[in-house]
């Protein structure tokens, strides 16, 4: 009698309400089951009695149950009503493209339209293809420009240090002219930190044919940071040394960030440097079996994350290796 005026004064609203009460009362292990359970302790003459009461309970108990569920039913019908269905939905989540793809896209397009075609090459590269070839002989001073990570069960096996290996893999091929772009990622022992990292990606462009000269090379150089900096932009060139060049130099660019009147990104010289390049060397072509009497060219090579930081005005390399979304999600 006391459940049933338990039960009466139930309200279940909600379908979890529902479950509870269907778990207390109706469950396997619920009320109903336990007072049926009872029945062995009643003595034999009123057995018939206790049991047409429990009979009448369970019914309750049920019926309780089953408008109960109707009604909470009818309830998530009308929360079905009140979603306003012209809302706007939420947006999916895209993904965005990683800012070192979308600059190397800018790079490879504008040279593109200069007529570079796109050559790639392997990352593990032996010495010769890395090195030698391009007049860095065994025990070369400056190899050591290049911290090199060697693969350990062959010592002429290594990481390419520089895309400076798609070239002389082309210029073995021995089709000539030859006019490349080279993207790729390259490697260097080198302590990560904000400025440095063990990885990084470069593209390399290179032209030989004949009469190529470095008025060429500038000129190709000045239209290309034109059209990915701005018209704006002043370039200069300082002499340099590179072994595969002769004569070398790197190109500095006017500072974007404070136009020339000095800041922390230029440190204060107005002038950010931007890349290396000079006359492929006589000795280069000729490791590669083209005539240097007949061919000349010319070769440059640029960091593609440097120039990312200087358009997206980040100040810390790791950022683009950590895939860190809130990073990534800036860019599109
Ligand atoms: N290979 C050079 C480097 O990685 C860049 C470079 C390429 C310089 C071509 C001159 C000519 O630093």
């Amino acid at each position: 009698e006391a459940y049933r005026k338990e039960i009466e004064g139930l309200e279940i609203v909600t379908p979890q309400q529902l479950e509870e009460y269907r778990i207390k009362f109706l469950g396997t292990k619920g009320i109903v089951k336990s007072l049926f359970g009872e029945m062995k302790n009643v003595p034999n003459e009123r057995k018939k009695e206790f049991g047409q009461v429990l009979n009448d309970f369970k019914q309750f108990a049920e019926t309780k149950y089953e408008t109960a569920k109707e009604q909470s039913a009818g309830n998530g019908q009308q929360a079905v009503e009140e979603i306003d269905l012209s809302l706007p939905g939420d947006a999916m989540q895209t993904g965005s493209r990683h800012p070192i793809n979308l600059v190397r896209k800018r790079i490879l397009d504008i040279f593109n339209r200069l007529g570079f075609a796109v050559a790639d090459g392997p990352e593990i590269e032996d010495d010769w293809h890395n090195f030698t070839s391009l007049n860095l002989p065994e025990h070369h001073p400056a190899r050591d420009m290049q911290d090199t990570f060697y693969i350990h069960q062959n010592p002429d096996w290594l990481l390419r240090t520089h895309t400076s290996n798609v070239q002389t893999r082309e210029m073995e091929k021995g089709k000539l002219p030859i006019r490349i772009i080279c993207p790729g990622r390259v490697y260097r022992n080198e302590t990560i930190s904000a400025r440095a990292h063990c990885f990084f990606h470069q593209v390399e462009g290179l032209y030989i044919d004949e009469h190529v000269s470095f008025a060429d090379l500038k000129q190709t150089l000045y239209f290309f940071v034109q059209e990915l900096f701005g018209k704006d932009v002043k370039v200069r060139f300082r002499p340099s040394y590179f072994p595969f060049t002769e004569p070398s130099a790197e190109m500095d660019i006017s500072c974007l960030i404070c136009g020339g009147d000095g800041c922390r990104v230029c440190k204060h010289t107005g002038w950010v440097e931007i890349l290396g390049c000079g006359m492929v060397h006589p000795k280069v072509l000729e490791n590669c079996g083209i005539d240097s009497n007949k061919y000349t060219g010319y070769a440059f090579g640029m960091g593609i994350e440097r120039i990312a930081m200087l358009l997206y005005q980040i100040n810390d390399l790791r950022l683009f290796s950590e895939n860190d979304v809130r990073f990534l999600r800036q860019f599109v």
